[in-house]
């Protein structure tokens, strides 16, 4: 079975990292990697490869940024040709970034069976492009794999026969299992187990002991951040929080461009404002921290499996169950409710959550079992 396995933006590449590594157990199986080059800077790309054990990209399609239609028109035409010229037997495709649209999009048009990891999310929310990449990415795909039950529930209220749905846990929260081993030597390559070097506005670097309580946040939505208003209110509130507890901002790209375009960098001066920070940091200080705001959709899911209280900077959510069983709350853009929030967990309020259904390290088996032993849209069953 030839395959192709397609990332291309950060939040990919934790979810194709466990799939690579099962695949590596069948010699009937070859993984063609597809980076499709929506995300380039090395630290939202080749560091995770790197920390994610993932071998270098087969093929890299270099689309780099640009407008909707133009990134997704680019991966379309690059892909194309890379599908004509390798027949993989089937693509599969993660999450909901332009390149898993763009990539659904022409695999479907050559009849190659699209498996969607990560299928049925909803946030019933029409103003997300993700919203638009996920409904058509699931309407265009053989192999559903769904993280929650909500996602089962979604797809089904859409017409999608059971035979395509495959209920097979959180690949996310297996990139963490994974690299569980690794994250302590890399803590302790990087200045001991307490202390964290972080270099703050890429000018200077302090030592960060990490005893200290500090809180996680990161924001790269457009409707935060893209909006001057929206990320003042927000901004605002971040700063008068961070008179309570140490506030560690590793800046998402397009947040730093908005930041830096309305002008509002020195509104940061108290928060540890950093680069990105590579998977096995990342997870690492999300671990210890008291808790995370965020507009992340994937960091909802592993603040639930850390069982670290996550406050989210939006309106609604495509993943439930991270409020239902998990540690996640809804806090919108109000400035007020993001404080509220925030001291009620400082003063021990914070929610505790459990672990929802088959986030137990085991999906990339179910998933690789299941493409070698069903046909597209029957049950392996
Ligand atoms: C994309 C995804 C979003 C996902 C996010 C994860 C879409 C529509 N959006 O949003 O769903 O949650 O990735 O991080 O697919 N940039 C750089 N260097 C990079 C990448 C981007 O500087 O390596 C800057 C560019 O100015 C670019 C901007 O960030 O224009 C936005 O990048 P883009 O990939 O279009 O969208 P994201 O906001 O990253
Ligand atoms: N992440 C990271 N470094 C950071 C911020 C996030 O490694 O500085 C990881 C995080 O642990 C999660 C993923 O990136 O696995 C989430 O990606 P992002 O928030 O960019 O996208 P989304 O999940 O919102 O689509």
């Amino acid at each position: 079975m030839k395959l192709f396995l397609v990332a291309g933006a950060r939040p990919n590449f934790m979810k194709i990292g466990p799939l690579v590594k099962e695949m590596e157990k069948f010699k009937e199986i070859k993984p063609v990697i597809v980076h499709t080059g929506q995300h380039y800077d090395y630290e939202m790309s080749a560091i995770f490869f790197k920390d994610l054990d993932i071998p270098k990209p087969h093929i890299y399609l270099g689309v780099g940024s640009g407008l909707h239609g133009e990134q997704t028109g680019k991966v379309m035409i690059e892909m194309e040709k890379q599908i004509i010229k390798h027949r993989p037997d089937v693509v599969v495709v993660v999450g909901d970034v332009n390149s898993t649209l763009a990539t659904a999009i022409v695999a479907s048009k050559l009849y190659v069976p699209v498996a969607h990891v990560e299928a049925g999310l909803r946030s019933f929310d029409k103003t997300m492009p993700e919203e638009t990449n996920r409904k058509v990415t699931d309407v265009l795909s053989e192999y559903l794999f769904t993280t929650e039950e909500s996602g089962n529930e979604n797809l089904r209220r859409e017409g999608v026969v059971d035979e395509k749905i495959h209920f097979v846990g959180n690949i996310m929260i297996e990139a963490i299992i994974n690299a569980k081993c690794k994250t302590q030597p890399r803590l302790t390559e990087l200045g001991g187990v307490q202390n964290i070097k972080l270099s703050i506005n890429n000018l200077q670097s302090t030592i960060f002991n990490l005893k200290s309580p500090y809180a996680i946040l990161t924001l790269h939505r457009p409707s935060n951040v893209d909006n001057r208003d929206n990320l003042i209110r927000i901004l605002d509130a971040i700063v008068e929080i961070s008179r309570k507890i140490h506030l560690i901002f590793p800046m998402h790209p397009r947040t730093s461009k908005m930041i830096r375009e309305f002008k509002l960098l020195e509104k940061l001066n108290s928060l540890y404002v950093i680069k990105p920070l590579g998977y096995l940091e990342f997870i690492a200080l999300e671990e210890r921290a008291k808790f995370v705001l965020t507009d992340s959709g994937g960091m909802q899911e592993e603040t639930t499996y850390f069982g670290v209280p996550c406050l989210t900077i939006r309106e609604n959510t495509e993943r439930p169950v991270t409020i239902i069983k998990g540690t996640n709350k809804l806090v919108g853009t109000n400035k007020e409710k993001i404080i509220e929030e925030s001291y009620k967990i400082l003063d021990g309020y914070g929610k505790k959550g459990s672990i929802p259904p088959l986030w137990d390290g085991k999906t990339a088996e179910r998933i690789v079992d299941i493409l070698l032993h069903s046909s597209p849209g029957s049950s392996a069953e």
